[in-house]
């Protein structure tokens, strides 16, 4: 078989735009999976992403439970998010999963550290670390699934972006890859994941970096924080998905920052953070423009946030658009 880094999008291929194109698609993908793995056991890490769910959902048609999925848990996931991992995958696919709650080893690591970018490697250092625990425990694993889409490819080929083939993993895990939706753009992928039967909170799901909501946590990250930003941010996509703007706008989300401020709530002085609300708008995330929210919505975010969580006296918002902003704060 040919090595897969040769693979490339033909020229001529026609764009996957319909449920017809896309099941074609899966069902080339699934014969030629087959015919590489044979009996053999595949591992990915599926983060619940767009990319590694579709990967995921092709794999378990192609060879079932030989495919071994592993979820990591970094405690920085998004309200639910966990859970809907294991739902659809173990629950509704019936597949090979294996969770882990890795949450207190990333949580002690990144006690204290306050450097953005020392932040994002323990981060990656640690999910790469707690993934290669998980597959020295396997037998038999001949193969590494990876949701590498073509997008990828064109950016490592211009030098702006390392594509790391094995994301990482130490040199003796040597694996051959599986690669389904390596030529496949981003919404080509997501036509395929809802031919594949995908929830669409999955399929059309906003973007959300790897480091997760410890980017949103600026400086030293405390669980009472990530814990304030994950609920907050569990009702502003409740709000946005109600209002009809979850499929509209391209990101939202909420931010901690480190740093309290006085209030006062029933007769008592209170001293606690405020909630920074950001919805942009995008084609290619170089340049940014704000989403402008009703008076109603943001009347109702900010009554909703200071009554619902914790810890939070002030709701405010982010209107800068990028540049001079960039789209998270670290
Ligand atoms: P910035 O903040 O650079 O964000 O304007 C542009 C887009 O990239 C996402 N982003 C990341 N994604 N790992 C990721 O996978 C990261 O470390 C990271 N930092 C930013 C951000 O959410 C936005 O969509």
């Amino acid at each position: 078989m040919a090595d897969i880094t040769d693979i490339r999008r033909p020229d001529d291929m026609e764009r996957i735009t319909t449920p017809e194109l896309a099941k074609a698609f899966i069902d080339e993908q699934v014969a030629l999976i087959k015919e590489q793995v044979g009996d053999k056991k595949v591992l990915l890490a599926l983060s619940g992403g767009v990319d590694s769910s579709v990967v995921a959902a092709i794999l378990i048609k192609a060879i079932g439970q030989q495919l071994v999925c592993v979820h990591v848990n970094h405690g920085l996931l998004r309200k639910g998010e966990p859970e809907q991992v294991i739902k659809v995958f173990r629950d509704e696919l019936n597949a090979n999963l294996i969770y882990v709650d890795a949450t207190d080893r990333f949580l002690d690591k990144l006690a204290g550290v306050t450097d953005p970018e020392q932040k994002r490697k323990i981060i990656g250092g640690e999910f790469i670390e707690v993934f290669a625990e998980e597959a020295r425990k396997l037998d038999g694993i001949e193969f590494l699934a990876q949701g590498t889409i073509w997008p990828d490819i064109l950016e490592s080929d211009a030098g702006i972006k390392a594509h790391h083939n094995a994301g990482g993993l130490p040199e003796d895990m040597n694996f051959e890859l599986v690669e389904p939706v390596r030529i496949l753009f981003k919404d080509e992928v997501r036509v395929v994941g809802k031919e594949l039967g995908l929830p669409d909170n999955m399929v059309y799901r906003q973007p959300f970096p790897g480091p997760g909501l410890g980017v949103r946590c600026p400086g030293a990250i405390t669980r009472d924080r990530l814990e304030a930003v994950r609920e907050s941010d569990a009702i502003l996509r409740e709000e946005f998905e109600k209002n009809g703007l979850a499929g509209k706008v391209w990101q939202y989300f909420t931010v901690l920052p480190d740093f309290k401020s006085t209030g006062v709530k029933d007769g008592k002085r209170t001293f606690d953070w405020p909630c920074i609300i950001r919805a942009i708008n995008t084609t290619d995330v170089m340049e940014v423009t704000v989403e402008h929210l009703s008076d109603e919505l943001i009347d109702h975010l900010v009554n909703r946030i200071i009554t619902e969580v914790p810890g939070i006296n002030r709701v405010l918002f982010d209107y800068t658009p990028k540049p001079p902003a960039t789209v998270e704060y670290e």
